[in-house]
């Protein structure tokens, strides 16, 4: 008994310290969103993995010593219980991803789909070249062109148009939340809105050949005034 005791309290000290260990604020929208899914899937597997171990532990300890075992009698009620409990609990699951997925940021080709190609009109637009091995990245509303630095405005919608000269590439950036794949002959899209100013890294996510470890680039997000500034700087300078 005071086994048993010791276990569940161990168990509302880790449920308890799960719970106060606030997550690290994200840096884009889409890293919100991924970010919330996690938690909130969390919230429904903590409990369940409780559960299911607590029950494991005790039945073990329960049981240990039992020299005449009979074999469990049929109980439909209980498995038509459980059945129905799992069958909700993967539907909510599968909700919440959905939703995920269906967010404008993650999935931008499905906003698109139903608006037509007006439907990001309004964000800044950059067209990103992918090749083997680096990266290019074009500015449409100025006459600038990058290498190896992908320079974003601060708390603005943007747009990546994402084509490859060779073979498939994947745009991956781990702290923004953004990653696609980027096929030959096809243009990808991908977008985002960063809300914190910083740097950060972006690597290409698809096996492309000897140079695939060095495609990498960096992520510079600058607040509205610093961005224009280094565009107007960059095109007076390209001009
Ligand atoms: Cu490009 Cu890996």
């Amino acid at each position: 008994m005071r086994l048993r005791r010791r276990v569940i309290q161990a168990s509302l000290v880790v449920v308890g310290l799960s719970l106060l260990a606030a997550p690290a604020t994200a840096q884009s929208v889409n890293r919100a969103a991924i970010d919330d899914l996690n938690e909130q899937l969390l919230y429904v597997a903590l409990p369940l993995t409780l559960f299911v171990e607590l029950t494991l532990v005790y039945v073990i300890y329960r049981f240990r010593n039992n020299d005449d075992p009979q074999p469990t009698v049929d109980d439909p009620a209980l498995e038509v219980t459980w059945t129905a409990a799992t069958g909700a609990i993967l539907v909510f699951v599968g909700i919440s991803a959905f939703v995920v997925m269906a967010n404008p940021y993650i999935t931008p080709a499905a906003a698109q789909a139903a608006d037509g190609d007006d439907a990001f009109a309004d964000d800044t637009e950059i067209d990103v070249l992918a090749y083997q091995w680096g990266w290019e990245f074009s500015y449409a509303e100025a006459n600038v062109t990058t290498e190896e630095r992908l320079v974003l405005p601060a708390d603005r919608n943007v747009t990546f148009r994402l084509q490859t000269t060779d073979v498939i590439h994947a745009i991956y950036i781990p702290q923004l939340g953004v990653k696609q794949d980027i096929f030959p002959g096809r243009t990808m899209t991908a977008r985002t809105r960063a809300t914190d100013p910083g740097e950060y890294r972006l690597y290409c996510a698809e096996m492309c050949g000897a140079g695939h470890s060095k495609m990498d680039a960096t992520v510079v997000v600058k607040n509205q005034s610093a961005y224009d500034a280094w565009l107007e700087n960059r095109t007076a300078t390209a001009g």
